[in-house]
């Protein structure tokens, strides 16, 4: 079955340009494009040999012209013209180096992120790169909170505070049921916590962050 993470993912690729999903793995988000008849061009990019020969495999069964793959690093080998850019399921460091290196990131337009770490560093990444959110969702999956975002070019110069950048503008806003029930639970973990310890200075942090999580999800 496929996942909800890689279907959200999908949900927030555009029908309008190409795309390039790198670490596609087994390709299972192209099978996605393919299920619906995705018409742009789709590149799936794996660095290591043996994601890539299952990437090769779903890419000759999908079987379509605009549907190819490629062995490569990152965004090294992936032309302009891919203005959709995927990166989902590695750590920040990573992202950020995939980022770092490539030549064409003028012509991205827009990017679609799963990291599991450091949602607060990669928004704040992708602001000093130019870019804000454009969408995000976070999506509870075999008991994991993903944070699924979307990216697009700044051009109404939009700014974010500190928690905004941490827990997402967009989700602050809307506080759907899943983002209040993930912040609900860490509320509960983290009172249990400063009520068990005496630690006065730990205590004072655990504080401060029990005041930010009902400001949160109040
Ligand atoms: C955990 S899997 C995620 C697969 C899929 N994107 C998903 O979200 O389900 C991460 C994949 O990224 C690949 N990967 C890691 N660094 C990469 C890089 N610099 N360039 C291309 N692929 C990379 C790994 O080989 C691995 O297959």
């Amino acid at each position: 079955m496929i996942s909800e993470r890689l279907k959200q993912i999908s949900n927030f690729i555009n029908d309008d340009h190409d795309v390039a999903d790198i670490g596609s793995d087994h390709g299972l988000l192209l099978v996605l494009l393919s299920n619906r008849n995705f018409s742009h061009e789709v590149l799936g990019v794996e660095n290591k040999i043996g994601p890539f020969s299952n990437l090769e495999k779903t890419v000759n069964k999908i079987a379509k012209n605009n549907f190819k793959c490629l062995l490569s690093d990152g965004l090294k080998d992936v032309k302009g013209n891919y203005k959709t850019i995927v990166i989902a399921g590695m750590g920040y460091s990573n992202l950020k180096n995939i980022l770092n290196k490539d030549k064409n990131l003028k012509s991205r337009e827009k990017f679609v992120i799963d990291c599991h770490t450091n949602q607060k560093e990669i928004r704040n990444l992708f602001y000093e790169l130019g870019y804000k959110v454009e969408d995000e969702k976070v999506i509870f999956e075999d008991s994991i909170y993903y944070d699924v975002i979307k990216f697009e070019i700044n051009n109404d110069n939009q700014t974010y505070n500190s928690l905004e950048l941490k827990y997402g503008p967009l989700n602050i806003k809307r506080k759907d049921d899943i983002f209040i029930q993930r912040y609900n639970k860490q509320l509960y973990k983290v009172k249990n916590l400063c009520n068990s310890i005496s630690n006065l200075e730990r205590k004072k942090e655990l504080e401060l962050e029990i005041k930010e999580l009902e400001e949160i999800i109040k």
